[in-house]
Formats: structure tokens, sequence, C-alpha cells
């Protein structure tokens, strides 16, 4: 794997080899440590993150990596100037072995990797995909549940410009009888070619018009903001959507409630005690995951060269 643009091009071998790369960089195996060093990372977001830039870069610094980083490239970068962003990409693999993109267009990373000469990382795309986001979801349901097929899992909100659902349905397909319930603001359905991907791939897609139509014993709920940057018409409501305690009390113990965040109100804070709301703990997995997948995609991309 030299580039991962999006959710598709992993194999499943591919992802099983970084969900048992994560698991020793989650225990810190000291080989790991350094094992970077020399190479010069660039993470280049066009759009605001916590979670995806900030992990990136502990990842980054955990492998002994150094970082070069722009955290709002559409304002304080050149292309506040009319810089094109291939044009940027080709400047930055001039200053970096990798660069890792956040970027509004849907095919950003795509453009970015037809001009590239070193690694390219789709770390979200407009309202398309986010690849590194999926992984490190699935890397949780993994964690939580043991083996990934046989999975039942609520996807609810944004389902039509939620780019983390989006790579998660792509990389979940991957696995055997995997189930997903959709329950969607009205207007924000899941699209229709996102559904028959997952019948092209033998899972199953079934549409709840409120939280009773979710099985009791689902897997896992995943929860998403509605993406309002993304929407013209803002006037919408969310009350239905809205996971609180009266709402969870009658799922099992064994279901999990995810949320790749940031949350609005869509899970209500009184859920946050609840030893099954691992979001917290889903946002953290962020760091073993990306440090697997650019450990990785270097080792891959520079095998010839450099010191590997
Ligand atoms: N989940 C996620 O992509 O969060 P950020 O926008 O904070 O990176």
């Amino acid at each position: 794997m030299k580039n991962l643009i999006n959710s598709q091009d992993l194999t499943k071998i591919e992802l099983e080899k970084l969900f048992v790369l994560s698991d020793k960089m989650n225990k810190r195996q000291k080989k790991y440590d350094d094992s970077l060093k020399g190479f010069v990372i660039a993470t280049l977001f066009y759009e605001p993150s916590t979670r995806t830039r900030l992990s990136f870069e502990s990842a980054i610094q955990k492998l002994g990596a150094g970082l070069i980083s722009t955290e709002n490239a559409k304002e304080s970068g050149s292309a506040k100037k009319g810089e094109t962003l291939e044009d940027t990409i080709k400047i930055i693999q001039g200053y970096a072995d990798m660069i890792i993109l956040r970027h509004f267009d849907n095919d950003s990373s795509d453009r970015a990797l037809k001009v590239a000469s070193v690694p390219i990382i789709n770390a979200g795309a407009g309202n398309g995909e986010h690849p590194p986001q999926g992984l490190l979801d699935i890397y949780t349901i993994r964690q939580y549940k043991k083996e990934i097929n046989n999975t039942s899992i609520a996807i609810i909100g944004d389902l039509k410009n939620g780019r983390t659902v989006h790579s998660l349905i792509k990389l979940l397909c991957l696995y055997e009888n995997i189930t997903f319930y959709g329950f969607s603001v009205k207007g924000l359905e899941l699209p229709k070619n996102y559904i028959e991907y997952i019948e092209s791939h033998n899972a199953k897609y079934f549409i709840c018009k409120d939280f009773s139509e979710i099985p009791s014993d689902v897997n896992f709920i995943y929860q998403t903001r509605i993406q309002t940057e993304r929407l013209e018409n803002k006037n919408f409501s969310i009350e239905d959507i809205i996971l609180n305690k009266e709402r969870f009390s009658r799922f099992s113990e064994n279901t999990y409630i995810m949320h790749p965040l940031p949350r609005t109100n869509e899970i209500s804070t009184d859920l946050d005690d609840d030893k099954r709301s691992i979001y917290f703990k889903q946002a953290h997995n962020g760091i073993p995951t990306k440090m697997a997948l650019i450990y990785s995609i270097i080792k891959d991309f520079y095998k010839n060269k450099k010191h590997f």
C-alpha cells in the first residue's frame, strides 16, 4: 500500500495487517519508537479538525518523524492567493516525504495523487470519504466484538454528507454477513450508490424510520453529526435522532455506542458514563491505527530507498 485515497483501495488482507500492527503500536513496542527518524511528514488541512490532524501529528511524532503542518490551508496557505491544490502539492512534496490531506472537494486526494511524487493519505474529502476514520472505526469494532464478520450496526444522522459513514460502509463490506440499519434525518438519507455498494457486497441495508425499528440487540449504534457546514437549507430538526438515556434503555447490554465526533447534541451527555459509550475510546484508537498506517505506507513506498 503506497497511498490511502479511497477505502475500497484497501484489501481485507491489508486491513488485517494494519490491525495486527496497530495492536503492536498500542503496546508501544520499542522497535517502532523513532522508526521513521529522518522522514518528514506534512499535514495539509483545508477544513477544521481536532481529532484527525492532532492524532496524525501525535502518531508522526511517536514514530520519530519530523512534522510540518498547516492547519487552516484555505485561509493561511497560498490557496488564499489563488494557488491550486495541484501546485501546492508539487511544492510540499519537495519539503516532505508524505502528505496527509484534508480538503473540501470530494476528488481532492485523487487530484493530489495525480501530481504527487510522495505518498498521499486522504484525511477527509468533502462529503465523500474519510478512510483513516473508517480504519479506526473498524479497529474499534474488532476490539469490542472480537470478530468483524456477523456485525450489525445502526448508522444514524447525516448519512448523505457524513464521510465517515461512507468509509465505514466500504470497509465493513469486506467482511461476511454485515447488516446495516440506516436511520437519517429526512433529506439526509444514505445515497443510492452506497446502498448499491452494500447490496453488491452481500451485506444488507434496512431503512428505519424510528429508533424503535432498530433491533434492540444490534451490535453497534454509529451516531453522526449533521454536517451543517455542507447544507444550504439548515432548517431541519434532529429531535427524532437524538440518542439519550431513555431511548437507549431498550438496547442490549452488548450494544455499543460509537460516534466519529465531534458531536453537537445528537448523543446526550447523560450517556457518557455508560460503559457501552465507547466514542472517546474510539477517538483514541486514532493513534495506534494512524501509526500503523503511516509506518506501512512509508515502508512500502520507500522500501528501495532511504533506510528501509
Ligand atoms: N472524526 C473527525 O474527523 O474529527 P475531526 O474533524 O476533529 O478531525
